[in-house]
């Protein structure tokens, strides 16, 4: 039997190398030099997430204090941050990469949010909450390592409380890439089912514009790049290579927008 597309992957292990390493100031300048203005630079975004598309989120959650938000792939948890401090909200993070988890405490301390904020080790599969704990769950660009997009829905839909809203940033696929878990083309029909009305479905304009432009300035930086995490340069190329071909697989970015029915 073949083995189901990029689930032998160790992601676990893949974010935790990621985000126990200081951040990419090649990166950094990278994603400025293509987004401007739009690339929140201090909240040290791992994601094609933009300032618009933050103070988006953060209006379509319809919370405020006293609710809990959850940001599912937190990552780092500098978009979540930002987003609780505009609503006002309590915040969980839930990510697989314990150092990224670590990363939030480390924000969440600087910010000086105390015990508003806290974090669980967690995935989509598995979420840490009870069911409908959740005023609303926010996942930006996360959704996509997950296998079963169906059982995610489902996981999404039991923790949150009824007319509370999911917020994702995510992809849609034409073609399975090499490398990744299972992909689909359209994620409506698997929250429909799991009890979400879609309330937006909206294409994330000029995504691959610029997902291509921030693949071709990272690669012409590779030998800094390699440099700066004293890595191989041909196993850098290789990984921006291999982001290219999964450009190619993809439908478009999108902003959903649901509401748990
Ligand atoms: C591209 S990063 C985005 C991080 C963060 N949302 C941001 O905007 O900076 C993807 C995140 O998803 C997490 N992740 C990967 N697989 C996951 C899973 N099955 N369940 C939950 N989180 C997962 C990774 O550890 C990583 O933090």
């Amino acid at each position: 039997m073949d083995t189901e597309p990029g689930t032998e992957r160790d992601w676990s292990a893949d974010f935790n190398d990621t985000f126990g390493e200081p951040e990419s100031a090649v990166q950094a300048r990278v994603w400025a030099e293509v987004l401007g203005d739009e690339y929140p630079a201090e909240l040290a975004p791992y994601s094609y997430t933009t300032r618009s598309e933050l103070a988006a989120i953060a209006s379509e959650l319809q919370v405020g204090t006293g609710d809990l938000l959850v940001d599912i792939g937190s990552g780092r948890g500098g978009p979540g941050l930002w987003v609780t401090a505009r609503t006002g909200t309590d915040y969980l993070a839930v990510d697989i990469s314990d150092t990224g988890l670590a990363e939030v405490g480390r924000r969440a301390e600087a910010l000086d949010l105390g015990d508003r904020v806290r974090t669980a080790s967690g995935s989509f599969e598995s979420l840490p909450l009870g069911d409908g704990e959740a005023a609303a769950v926010m996942s930006i660009d996360a959704l996509l390592f997950t296998p079963d997009k169906a059982a995610a829905a489902r996981e999404l839909a039991r923790v949150l409380r009824p007319g509370g809203r999911l917020v994702v940033t995510t992809w849609d696929y034409h073609s399975q890439p090499a490398g990744r878990p299972p992909q689909v083309a359209d994620h409506q029909p698997a929250l429909t089912a799991a009890g979400f009305t879609v309330l937006t479905y909206d294409e994330t304009p000029d995504w691959e514009h610029q997902m291509r432009e921030l693949d071709r300035l990272m690669l012409e930086a590779v030998d800094e790049l390699a440099a700066e995490s004293d890595s191989d340069p041909a196993e850098v190329r290789a990984g921006l290579a291999e982001m290219d071909a999964t450009i190619d697989t993809m439908l478009r970015r999108v902003l959903i927008v649901a509401e748990r029915r």
